[in-house]
Protein backbone atom coordinates (compact mmCIF):
# COMPACT_ATOMS: atom_id res chain seq x y z
CA UNK A 1 0.00 0.00 0.00
CA UNK A 2 1.43 3.65 -0.96
CA UNK A 3 0.13 6.69 0.52
CA UNK A 4 -0.31 9.83 -2.03
CA UNK A 5 -0.93 13.35 -0.52
CA UNK A 6 -1.82 15.84 -3.18
CA UNK A 7 -2.06 19.31 -2.01
CA UNK A 8 -0.85 22.61 -1.21
CA UNK A 9 1.91 23.63 -0.50
CA UNK A 10 2.74 27.33 1.37
CA UNK A 11 5.18 29.61 2.34
CA UNK A 12 3.73 30.74 6.01
CA UNK A 13 4.76 34.13 6.87
CA UNK A 14 3.83 34.17 10.71
CA UNK A 15 3.01 37.69 12.76
CA UNK A 16 3.11 37.40 16.56
CA UNK A 17 0.55 40.19 17.35
CA UNK A 18 -1.21 40.89 20.82
CA UNK A 19 -4.59 41.21 18.96
CA UNK A 20 -5.73 40.73 15.17
CA UNK A 21 -5.84 43.67 13.30
CA UNK A 22 -8.83 44.90 13.20
CA UNK A 23 -10.69 46.78 9.81
CA UNK A 24 -8.58 50.03 9.95
CA UNK A 25 -6.37 49.35 12.16
CA UNK A 26 -2.45 49.49 11.85
CA UNK A 27 -0.05 47.47 14.35
CA UNK A 28 3.00 46.40 14.79
CA UNK A 29 3.47 42.65 15.34
CA UNK A 30 6.07 41.69 17.85
CA UNK A 31 8.00 39.44 15.80
CA UNK A 32 7.30 37.55 12.01
CA UNK A 33 9.30 34.24 10.95
CA UNK A 34 8.82 32.99 8.04
CA UNK A 35 8.18 28.44 7.95
CA UNK A 36 7.16 26.20 5.26
CA UNK A 37 3.35 25.15 5.80
CA UNK A 38 0.07 24.49 3.78
CA UNK A 39 -2.07 21.75 4.49
CA UNK A 40 -0.86 19.40 2.04
CA UNK A 41 2.84 19.53 2.93
CA UNK A 42 1.98 19.67 6.64
CA UNK A 43 -0.46 16.60 6.68
CA UNK A 44 2.81 14.85 4.82
CA UNK A 45 5.01 15.41 7.08
CA UNK A 46 2.76 14.53 10.04
CA UNK A 47 1.66 11.14 8.32
CA UNK A 48 5.67 10.46 7.64
CA UNK A 49 6.38 11.67 10.95
CA UNK A 50 4.18 9.01 12.17
CA UNK A 51 6.42 6.38 9.83
CA UNK A 52 4.34 6.10 6.96
CA UNK A 53 5.70 6.27 3.54
CA UNK A 54 4.42 9.19 2.09
CA UNK A 55 4.33 11.11 -1.72
CA UNK A 56 3.71 14.96 -2.16
CA UNK A 57 1.96 16.24 -5.38
CA UNK A 58 1.62 19.27 -6.55
CA UNK A 59 3.06 22.51 -7.38
CA UNK A 60 5.56 25.32 -6.15
CA UNK A 61 7.34 27.86 -7.43
CA UNK A 62 11.38 28.48 -8.35
CA UNK A 63 10.91 29.48 -4.33
CA UNK A 64 10.19 26.57 -2.88
CA UNK A 65 13.15 24.45 -2.51
CA UNK A 66 12.76 24.54 1.16
CA UNK A 67 10.31 22.36 0.90
CA UNK A 68 12.13 19.98 -1.11
CA UNK A 69 14.66 19.59 1.53
CA UNK A 70 11.92 19.73 4.44
CA UNK A 71 10.21 16.74 2.78
CA UNK A 72 13.94 14.92 2.39
CA UNK A 73 14.64 15.46 5.87
CA UNK A 74 11.73 13.62 6.48
CA UNK A 75 11.93 10.86 4.29
CA UNK A 76 8.90 12.04 1.83
CA UNK A 77 8.85 11.60 -1.78
CA UNK A 78 8.64 14.61 -4.00
CA UNK A 79 9.19 12.76 -7.31
CA UNK A 80 5.24 14.33 -8.12
CA UNK A 81 5.73 17.65 -7.19
CA UNK A 82 5.92 19.91 -10.23
CA UNK A 83 8.23 23.16 -10.47
CA UNK A 84 5.89 25.86 -12.36
CA UNK A 85 6.21 29.67 -12.87
CA UNK A 86 3.95 31.33 -10.61
CA UNK A 87 5.10 31.62 -6.90
CA UNK A 88 5.30 28.81 -4.89
CA UNK A 89 1.60 29.12 -2.11
CA UNK A 90 1.50 31.87 0.68
CA UNK A 91 -0.23 32.62 3.54
CA UNK A 92 0.09 35.38 6.18
CA UNK A 93 -0.67 34.12 9.20
CA UNK A 94 -1.32 36.01 12.55
CA UNK A 95 -1.18 34.42 15.53
CA UNK A 96 -2.39 36.06 19.13
CA UNK A 97 -1.22 35.77 22.73
CA UNK A 98 -3.61 33.07 22.97
CA UNK A 99 -2.12 31.04 20.28
CA UNK A 100 -4.85 31.43 17.90
CA UNK A 101 -4.60 32.32 14.51
CA UNK A 102 -6.50 33.86 11.39
CA UNK A 103 -5.10 33.00 7.88
CA UNK A 104 -5.02 35.22 4.76
CA UNK A 105 -3.90 32.61 1.77
CA UNK A 106 -2.39 33.22 -1.76
CA UNK A 107 -2.74 29.98 -4.18
CA UNK A 108 -0.10 31.11 -5.98
CA UNK A 109 1.41 27.89 -7.50
CA UNK A 110 -1.29 25.44 -6.22
CA UNK A 111 -3.73 26.73 -8.14
CA UNK A 112 -1.73 25.30 -11.07
CA UNK A 113 -2.20 22.27 -10.98
CA UNK A 114 -3.63 20.38 -14.28
CA UNK A 115 -5.69 17.52 -14.92
CA UNK A 116 -2.57 15.88 -17.19
CA UNK A 117 -0.72 16.08 -13.95
CA UNK A 118 -3.30 14.50 -11.77
CA UNK A 119 -3.41 11.46 -14.72
CA UNK A 120 -0.06 11.28 -14.71
CA UNK A 121 0.51 11.06 -11.01
CA UNK A 122 -2.49 9.00 -10.32
CA UNK A 123 -1.14 6.54 -13.16
CA UNK A 124 1.78 5.75 -10.81
CA UNK A 125 -0.64 4.15 -8.22
CA UNK A 126 -3.05 1.35 -7.59
CA UNK A 127 -6.38 0.38 -6.29
CA UNK A 128 -6.12 0.01 -2.66
CA UNK A 129 -3.41 3.02 -2.01
CA UNK A 130 -4.31 5.71 -0.20
CA UNK A 131 -4.95 9.00 -1.34
CA UNK A 132 -5.12 12.49 1.13
CA UNK A 133 -6.79 15.43 0.05
CA UNK A 134 -7.65 18.95 1.34
CA UNK A 135 -9.16 21.51 -0.26
CA UNK A 136 -6.29 24.05 -0.99
CA UNK A 137 -5.90 23.20 -5.04
CA UNK A 138 -7.45 23.63 -7.72
CA UNK A 139 -9.43 20.61 -9.82
CA UNK A 140 -10.36 18.98 -6.29
CA UNK A 141 -13.31 17.27 -8.03
CA UNK A 142 -11.65 16.12 -10.28
CA UNK A 143 -8.69 14.38 -7.82
CA UNK A 144 -11.71 12.58 -6.16
CA UNK A 145 -13.47 11.63 -9.32
CA UNK A 146 -10.27 10.19 -10.42
CA UNK A 147 -9.04 8.95 -7.16
CA UNK A 148 -12.14 7.02 -6.43
CA UNK A 149 -12.54 5.66 -10.14
CA UNK A 150 -9.44 3.84 -9.72
CA UNK A 151 -9.95 2.35 -6.62
CA UNK A 152 -7.84 4.52 -4.32
CA UNK A 153 -9.03 5.25 -0.83
CA UNK A 154 -9.60 8.94 -0.17
CA UNK A 155 -9.04 10.90 2.46
CA UNK A 156 -10.40 13.98 2.64
CA UNK A 157 -9.77 17.20 4.24
CA UNK A 158 -12.29 19.97 3.16
CA UNK A 159 -10.80 22.88 4.72
CA UNK A 160 -10.98 25.59 4.29
CA UNK A 161 -14.86 24.94 3.29
CA UNK A 162 -16.57 26.73 0.55
CA UNK A 163 -18.72 25.17 -2.74
CA UNK A 164 -16.15 23.38 -4.15
CA UNK A 165 -16.99 20.55 -1.80
CA UNK A 166 -19.99 19.04 -3.29
CA UNK A 167 -22.10 15.66 -1.69
CA UNK A 168 -20.97 13.91 -4.67
CA UNK A 169 -17.03 14.43 -3.45
CA UNK A 170 -18.38 13.08 0.17
CA UNK A 171 -20.25 9.88 -1.31
CA UNK A 172 -16.40 9.25 -2.69
CA UNK A 173 -14.33 9.47 0.21
CA UNK A 174 -13.22 6.69 3.00
CA UNK A 175 -12.05 9.19 5.80
CA UNK A 176 -13.80 12.41 6.33
CA UNK A 177 -12.12 14.88 8.41
CA UNK A 178 -13.86 17.71 9.62
CA UNK A 179 -13.79 20.28 13.09
CA UNK A 180 -17.12 21.16 14.41
CA UNK A 181 -17.53 24.39 12.25
CA UNK A 182 -16.80 22.41 8.86
CA UNK A 183 -19.32 19.92 9.87
CA UNK A 184 -22.00 22.66 10.51
CA UNK A 185 -20.88 23.79 7.08
CA UNK A 186 -21.69 20.23 5.67
CA UNK A 187 -24.17 19.12 7.39
CA UNK A 188 -26.00 22.08 9.20
CA UNK A 189 -26.06 20.50 12.65
CA UNK A 190 -24.21 22.16 15.25
CA UNK A 191 -24.81 19.16 18.08
CA UNK A 192 -21.81 16.47 17.63
CA UNK A 193 -23.94 13.51 17.65
CA UNK A 194 -26.45 15.13 14.94
CA UNK A 195 -23.19 16.16 12.88
CA UNK A 196 -22.05 12.29 12.91
CA UNK A 197 -25.21 10.58 12.15
CA UNK A 198 -25.85 13.30 9.44
CA UNK A 199 -22.13 12.89 7.51
CA UNK A 200 -22.87 9.21 7.71
CA UNK A 201 -25.65 9.83 6.16
CA UNK A 202 -23.40 11.48 3.22
CA UNK A 203 -20.62 9.67 3.61
CA UNK A 204 -22.43 6.28 3.56
CA UNK A 205 -19.11 4.71 2.58
CA UNK A 206 -16.87 6.25 4.56
CA UNK A 207 -15.72 7.04 8.41
CA UNK A 208 -16.42 10.61 9.90
CA UNK A 209 -13.59 12.20 11.85
CA UNK A 210 -15.12 14.63 13.74
CA UNK A 211 -12.83 17.06 15.76
CA UNK A 212 -13.87 18.60 18.61
CA UNK A 213 -11.32 21.25 20.05
CA UNK A 214 -11.01 21.33 23.77
CA UNK A 215 -14.04 18.53 23.76
CA UNK A 216 -11.96 15.82 22.03
CA UNK A 217 -12.62 13.85 18.80
CA UNK A 218 -14.66 10.99 17.56
CA UNK A 219 -14.70 8.72 15.14
CA UNK A 220 -17.69 7.16 13.51
CA UNK A 221 -17.86 4.36 10.93
CA UNK A 222 -21.48 2.43 10.24
CA UNK A 223 -23.59 3.69 13.28
CA UNK A 224 -20.65 3.33 15.99
CA UNK A 225 -18.65 6.14 17.73
CA UNK A 226 -15.49 5.85 19.37
CA UNK A 227 -14.68 8.96 21.23
CA UNK A 228 -11.42 10.67 22.58
CA UNK A 229 -10.93 13.35 25.46
CA UNK A 230 -8.59 16.56 24.61
CA UNK A 231 -5.32 16.67 25.77
CA UNK A 232 -4.66 19.80 27.99
CA UNK A 233 -1.60 21.80 26.97
CA UNK A 234 -0.58 25.63 27.19
CA UNK A 235 -0.97 26.48 23.37
CA UNK A 236 1.77 28.79 21.85
CA UNK A 237 0.79 28.67 18.15
CA UNK A 238 -2.59 26.20 16.84
CA UNK A 239 -1.09 26.53 13.17
CA UNK A 240 -1.22 22.88 11.63
CA UNK A 241 -2.44 21.04 14.58
CA UNK A 242 -5.91 19.79 12.62
CA UNK A 243 -3.03 18.80 10.30
CA UNK A 244 -1.01 16.77 12.13
CA UNK A 245 -3.89 15.23 13.63
CA UNK A 246 -5.19 14.27 10.26
CA UNK A 247 -1.76 12.78 9.64
CA UNK A 248 -0.94 10.75 12.85
CA UNK A 249 -4.71 9.75 12.38
CA UNK A 250 -4.65 7.95 9.30
CA UNK A 251 -0.82 6.69 9.93
CA UNK A 252 -1.92 4.74 13.06
CA UNK A 253 -5.49 3.89 11.30
CA UNK A 254 -3.39 2.10 8.59
CA UNK A 255 -1.14 0.62 10.73
CA UNK A 256 -3.81 -0.53 13.31
CA UNK A 257 -7.13 -0.32 12.27
CA UNK A 258 -7.93 0.59 15.80
CA UNK A 259 -9.64 3.76 15.86
CA UNK A 260 -8.81 4.27 19.44
CA UNK A 261 -4.99 3.92 19.05
CA UNK A 262 -5.21 6.25 15.96
CA UNK A 263 -8.05 8.94 18.02
CA UNK A 264 -5.35 8.74 21.33
CA UNK A 265 -2.17 9.27 19.26
CA UNK A 266 -3.68 12.44 16.83
CA UNK A 267 -4.93 13.67 19.90
CA UNK A 268 -1.81 13.72 21.88
CA UNK A 269 0.39 14.46 18.79
CA UNK A 270 -1.89 17.43 17.89
CA UNK A 271 -1.28 18.54 21.35
CA UNK A 272 1.99 18.41 21.38
CA UNK A 273 2.11 20.64 18.11
CA UNK A 274 0.21 23.97 19.46
CA UNK A 275 3.03 23.84 21.84
CA UNK A 276 5.70 25.26 19.34
CA UNK A 277 5.43 27.64 16.84
CA UNK A 278 5.18 26.84 13.24
CA UNK A 279 4.00 24.08 11.30
CA UNK A 280 6.86 21.77 9.86
CA UNK A 281 8.98 21.88 12.99
CA UNK A 282 5.74 21.78 15.40
CA UNK A 283 5.18 18.59 14.42
CA UNK A 284 6.50 16.01 16.45
CA UNK A 285 8.13 12.17 15.66
CA UNK A 286 5.96 9.43 16.86
CA UNK A 287 9.20 8.54 19.40
CA UNK A 288 7.93 11.86 21.12
CA UNK A 289 4.41 11.07 21.02
CA UNK A 290 4.95 8.36 22.44
CA UNK A 291 6.96 8.73 25.09
CA UNK A 292 4.96 12.17 25.85
CA UNK A 293 3.33 12.08 29.49
CA UNK A 294 -0.40 13.69 29.26
O1 LIG B 1 -3.55 24.23 8.45
C1 LIG B 1 -2.50 25.15 8.59
C2 LIG B 1 -2.08 25.65 7.25
O2 LIG B 1 -3.15 26.37 6.69
C3 LIG B 1 -0.94 26.62 7.27
O3 LIG B 1 0.32 25.99 7.20
C4 LIG B 1 -1.24 27.55 6.12
O4 LIG B 1 -0.36 27.43 5.05
C5 LIG B 1 -2.66 27.21 5.70
O5 LIG B 1 -2.69 26.49 4.56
Amino acid sequence: MRVLCFGSVNLDHIYNVQEFVKPGETCKALSVETHCGGKGFNQAVAAAKAGLPVSLAGCIGGDGREFLKNCQQVGIDTSYLRQVEEPTGSAVIQVNQRGENCILLYGGANQTVTRAQINQTLDAFEPGDVLILQNEICELAYLVEEGARRGLRIALNPSPMNDQITRTMLEKVTWLFVNEVEAEQLCGASDPEECLCRLQQMCPEGAIVLTLGSAGSCYCRSGTVTRQSAFRVQAVDTTAAGDTFTGYFLAVMLKTDDPKRALQTASKAAAIAVTQKGAFDSIPWLEEVEAAQM
